[in-house]
């Protein structure tokens, strides 16, 4: 079985309206919807005051109907009276209440308000015939910089590092006197004159994500006890400060929210937001190396709680060996392209469903059911539109519903793999670097369709021995447990695919020049961002064999026998990555 659904949000209309949702419902083959996710202001109207009937009464109109209910806490949204602990930006402006996502993890005034609706919502509902799975919070993703945060920032990092000499080492803080005496003067890294430290910024980044995964494990181990799976529900995008492949440990099933950036494109994007999805799912169930400092949330404020495998004894479909994942949300039967609602051709909507399910997808949900009449997203696509059931969204999302009741979800074993890592995606963001013209996620998925289908996407702690051939473009941050697992692959017999901007810096952006020259067979004599396209590694071959030349005789890719296996080099960032792909054919090194 596979789910198929979407938000739905019955708190925006009268109760009529709510009898014919689940008609048409069950005419699209739905048969779990997201509740709640919004609602926070509704089920507790004051802080002394919680109003469950609405709720009750839309569970019970769903249990009758045999519609699964992913119930959510609202905790991303609070409600206008909550007013005490809302965020404060970079530049020291503390944002107000009017939209959404206003909230800061580490004030304990929002910790507690979190946990009071959480333990009245799993209190209320864990036992309610509907409840699936619970949807907990949503698209974690706003960064605080209050007093709060900086409190918990230095106790994170006095666990991370223990005494501020080691910080001092990690963030070079000689340069420009930044050389702290206690972790009482680090702050977080608010608007200063010119640049940040680098190695600051992403070690917040790395404490936003634990800080909002401690969050997120508060919630979960409320809801926990009704025997349901736990999830929330993850925005991909530069902006989002969650260490994915690292959270992935903490969910039941691993869910991801998916806007491709443009209809001509959109099935390629899916397909790698999906095995993205999927290769988190699988690796989530083993414990790796984190890519975290001191190889797990600092403060030990997750630990120890990680399911693997089964969840918990509940009915999600999953796959063997790995985490069920599903799409929580993406838009039905539309695509958002710079800012516009551009409607996907007929087949289309079914076409990204199947491009999920095809990648072991054991949902695909929409957002939203019923477009909203007012509010900031009353333009946002629907699956029923304003202008009703009677419209080709509807039509097109029911028989996508149709096409997939009754189906399971399936995957082609792939013997390719790309390493895709968030912190360095978080890396190649810094202002400070020699080019911003870098986009690594951008990169990720130019290869990834040069590799693929089947391609799997996996973090960079993952087995990597029953792979062919290992891509890892532009792996500028590489920690040395990293190093070590590339070496044994190759040795061992696999083929690693490095490029250009790859190995500059360790974990804390310290460079690392030439981390990479004795697994290539090259010395690397310099970076030259700005030229080849994009960016030219000028190397000469210390081992190696040129088995591409640009003009003027630069090596532009190189390969290296090493081990067992071959290690190749690709310079530049070339158009066509095809040739470049293969599994060494000549066998073991003499
Ligand atoms: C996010 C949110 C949804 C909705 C969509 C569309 O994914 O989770 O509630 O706002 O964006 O913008
Ligand atoms: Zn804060």
């Amino acid at each position: 079985m596979i789910f198929f659904g979407g938000d739905w949000n019955p708190e925006q209309w009268p109760t009529e309206v709510w009898h014919e949702d689940v008609a048409l419902m069950r005419e699209a083959h739905v048969n779990l919807v997201t509740v709640g996710v919004f609602s926070w202001s509704r089920l507790q109207p004051a802080p002394d005051r919680f109003d469950f009937d609405w709720l009750d009464e839309a569970l019970d109109l769903l249990r009758d109907n045999d519609i699964g209910a992913c119930l959510a806490t609202p905790t991303a949204s609070p409600p206008p009276w909550f007013t005490d602990g809302l965020p404060v930006t970079a530049d020291g402006v503390r944002l107000t209440y009017g939209s959404r996502d206003t909230y800061c993890v580490n004030a304990p005034a929002y910790l507690a308000a979190s946990s009071r609706i959480a333990s009245a919502l799993a209190e209320r509902y864990a036992h309610h015939p509907a409840l699936r799975m619970w949807h907990v919070h949503n698209e974690y993703g706003t960064t605080c910089y209050c007093d709060h945060c900086a409190a918990a920032f230095r106790l994170w990092l006095s666990h991370a590092y223990g005494d501020p000499d080691a910080l001092n080492a990690a963030w070079s803080t000689d340069f420009w006197s930044q050389r702290y005496a206690s972790f009482d003067e680090v702050r977080p890294p608010r608007a200063t004159q010119y640049l940040n430290n680098p190695a600051h910024l992403l070690d917040y980044r790395r404490f936003v994500s634990d800080a909002m995964l401690d969050h997120y494990v508060r919630q979960r181990d409320i809801v926990r006890p009704s025997g349901k799976p736990v999830t929330t529900n993850f925005a991909l995008g530069g902006w989002v400060p969650v260490d994915h492949a690292r959270w992935s440990r903490e969910v039941d099933v691993v869910a991801v929210d998916d806007y491709p950036a443009s209809v001509a494109g959109h099935l390629d994007d899916r397909a790698f937001v999906a095995d993205l999805a999927r290769g988190w799912a699988t690796s989530a169930g083993w414990s790796g190396v984190s890519g975290s400092v001191g190889g797990s949330s600092a403060l030990g404020w997750t630990g120890g709680s990680s399911v693997s495998g089964s969840v918990g004894g509940s009915s999600v479909p999953g796959r063997a060996g790995g985490k069920p994942w599903l799409v929580m949300e993406h838009a039905p039967g539309a695509v958002l392209e710079q800012g516009v609602v551009r409607a996907l051709a007929e087949g289309e909507a079914l076409a990204a469903a199947q491009t999920y399910t095809d990648r072991g997808a054991t949902g695909v949900m929409y957002f939203q059911w019923r477009a909203s009449r007012g509010g900031a997203e009353q333009w946002h696509p629907a699956i029923v539109p304003h202008e009703g059931s009677d419209t080709p969204v509807f039509r097109e999302i029911a028989s996508a519903g149709a096409a997939l009741a009754g189906c399971t979800p399936s995957v082609e074993s792939a013997d390719r793999a790309l390493l895709y890592d968030e912190q360095t995606m978080w890396a190649w963001q810094s202002p400070h670097l020699p080019t911003r013209q870098i986009d690594y996620e951008a990169t990720c998925r130019r290869w990834h369709r040069a590799l693929g289908p089947p391609v799997d996407v996996i973090p960079i702690d993952a087995p990597l021995d029953h792979y062919r051939v290992v891509a890892a473009p532009l792996l500028h941050l590489v920690p040395s447990a990293t190093h070590r697992a590339l070496r044994s692959y190759v040795e061992a017999g696999g083929t690693l695919i490095l490029t250009f901007g790859s190995g500059l810096t360790d974990e804390h952006c310290r460079v690392t020049p030439g981390a990479f020259d004795d697994l290539l067979g090259i010395r690397t004599i310099r970076h030259l961002p700005g030229e080849g396209q994009l960016w030219l590694d000028d190397l000469e071959p210390a081992g190696a064999e040129v088995v591409l030349r640009a003009s003027g005789d630069r090596p532009v890719v190189t390969e290296h026998r090493f081990g067992l296996g071959l290690a190749r080099f690709v310079a530049t960032d070339l158009e066509d990555l095809t040739p470049w792909l293969q599994p060494s054919s000549s066998g073991p090194a003499e």
